[in-house]
């Protein structure tokens, strides 16, 4: 049993590695601004600490006050269309944060560091299923300020023997299979909470971003990873970091298109999902899908809710269940 740092513990995949955390009987302490997290992400008895990564002293207070196994670093800004239209804010803000993260990190004497990274860092690829030693070259600035963050990381392990585990998400979706926790963005951009939203009459109808792209149906494939595999890849990587940084794709290596994402929902919920067709939105790749066989190979680490209806019906259930998410604000 450890005692874990979780940086946006409180948001979507954070407060899923948090459960798993504290499923397994760990002492996890959450840091979270709760500029995007819900206070009701997070479970009874766990630290929630509410401080912007920017406030280094209190940050060093942190460290301070516990003596950390390692730390999971999720909060950033992470909308690739807002970082398009302020890209030096994404840049300045996820690096400082990220880097003065780390500084803290090495400065206690906490040398395991689990960054939340992105498929963004690939651009447009040139190989699919996209493998770790793809080309880096992202499109927007989001996918840029996270290869700055995973650049740091690398020099911080040359010098200081911070151990880093970069982990590049392809499309985060679903939600615990319990039903405690789900997804809740303001505002939500992410296509299976938008479609069950539409099919559930709580959002607005879907548009389809684009349908002249050069695959099968004419819309983007994407490889969408249920949230709670992510968390398990969190859990797998930390053994492995004994052996040095590393850095891996998560996915599931099974690409799906939008209108494959819609169908699913509408057999699941058995209800339509109304929807428009419209232009592409600028930035989007054709195609996007992981090759996540390192991972597998080095830690061990296989999806257990890798089928789309899975991810899908964990989902629905939990937005379903939670109309206006969490409910911390207005609706
Ligand atoms: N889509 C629609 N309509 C919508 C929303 C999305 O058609 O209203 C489409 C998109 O065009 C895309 C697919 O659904 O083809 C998935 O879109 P998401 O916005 O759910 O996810 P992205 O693939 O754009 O983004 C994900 C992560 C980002 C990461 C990016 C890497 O959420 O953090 O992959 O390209 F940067």
């Amino acid at each position: 049993m450890g005692c874990y740092l979780v940086t946006g513990g409180a948001g979507y995949v954070g407060s899923h590695l948090v459960r798993a955390l504290v499923d397994r009987g760990d002492t996890v302490v959450v840091v979270d601004d709760l500029r995007q997290g819900h206070r009701a992400a997070v479970p009874e008895g766990v630290e929630l600490i509410q401080l912007d990564l920017a406030d280094r002293a209190r940050l060093g207070e942190v460290f301070a006050g516990w003596k950390f196994e390692a730390v999971f670093h999720f909060a950033a800004l992470s909308l690739v269309g807002e970082s398009m239209r302020d890209p030096l804010r994404y840049c300045m803000e996820n690096l400082n944060n990220s880097l003065g993260l780390a500084d803290a990190a090495v400065k206690a004497g906490v040398l395991r560091f689990v960054l939340s990274s992105t498929a963004a860092l690939f651009g447009d690829p040139e190989v699919v299923p996209i493998p770790e030693e793809a080309k880096l070259a992202p499109t927007n600035a989001y996918g840029e300020s996270k290869l700055m963050v995973e650049k740091g990381l690398a020099w911080a392990d040359r010098v200081h023997g911070l151990r880093s585990a970069c982990l590049r998400y392809f499309n985060a979706a679903g939600a615990d299979p319990e039903g405690r926790i789900g997804e809740d963005h303001e505002p939500e951009t992410h296509l299976v909470p938008l479609a069950i939203g539409a099919a559930l009459g709580i959002r607005a109808p879907l548009t389809v971003f684009g349908t002249d792209y050069p695959t099968p149906d004419g819309t983007c494939i994407r490889d969408y990873v249920h949230v709670t595999d992510l968390a398990d890849a969190h859990l797998r990587v930390l053994d492995r970091l004994e052996q040095g940084s590393v850095r891996y794709n998560v996915g599931n290596g099974t690409g799906y298109s939008v209108k494959q994402v819609i169908e699913a929902v509408e057999r699941i919920g058995g209800r339509p999902v109304p929807h428009s067709l419209g232009p592409r939105r600028a930035g989007d790749p054709a195609v996007l899908v992981a090759s996540s066989a390192r991972l597998k190979a080095e830690t061990g680490w296989s999806p257990r809710f890798g089928a789309l209806d899975d991810i899908v019906r964990t989902a629905w259930a939990w937005h379903s269940a939670h109309p206006r998410g969490y409910g911390d604000r207005s609706p």
